[in-house]
């Protein structure tokens, strides 16, 4: 994977008097099914999160409250994204190494899997990701 297989994708947007309401669903806004779905809150100020690949698992990132940067890198290239409305989102593929910092005070993330937790999924290690990739 390169990281010009992560993309933002822009979800539906209800506007309303009342409040804005926006929606994802599997297959029909991003290329998965979801299987989990887990959020990062109450981040201290400079903590980074993240900091590893998936050997199977594809993501999609949304800045549910807040703002982040989302640091992505194939070991070729890095780019920064940085996520800071709730109506779209980052669809990180797997085999792509990426961090999370600069959440901004009461900032909410959530991450949209297409797996179960597995530790056997990560790849922490850089060398161990530079391998991965090679196959
Ligand atoms: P981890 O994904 O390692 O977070 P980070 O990459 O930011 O360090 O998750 C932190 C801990 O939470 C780890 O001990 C495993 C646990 N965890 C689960 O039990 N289930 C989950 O779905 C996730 C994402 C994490």
């Amino acid at each position: 994977m390169s990281i010009e297989d992560a993309h933002i994708i822009d979800l539906p947007k209800i506007h309303d008097v009342r409040g804005n309401l926006s929606f994802v669903e599997s297959g029909g806004h991003i290329p998965f099914d979801i299987k989990r779905s887990y959020w990062i809150y109450d981040v201290p100020g400079g903590q980074v999160r993240g900091g590893h690949a998936f050997k199977r698992q594809n993501e999609f990132i949304i800045a549910l409250s807040g703002s982040f940067d989302v640091v992505i890198t194939d070991g070729d290239n890095e780019r920064t994204i940085q996520l800071n409305r709730s109506y779209y989102g980052l669809y990180v593929p797997k085999g792509i190494w990426r961090r999370m910092e600069n959440f901004s005070t009461n900032s909410l993330a959530i991450c949209l899997a297409d797996t179960l937790y597995s530790p056997e999924d990560y790849i922490r290690d850089w060398d161990t990701f530079l391998k991965h990739k090679e196959g």
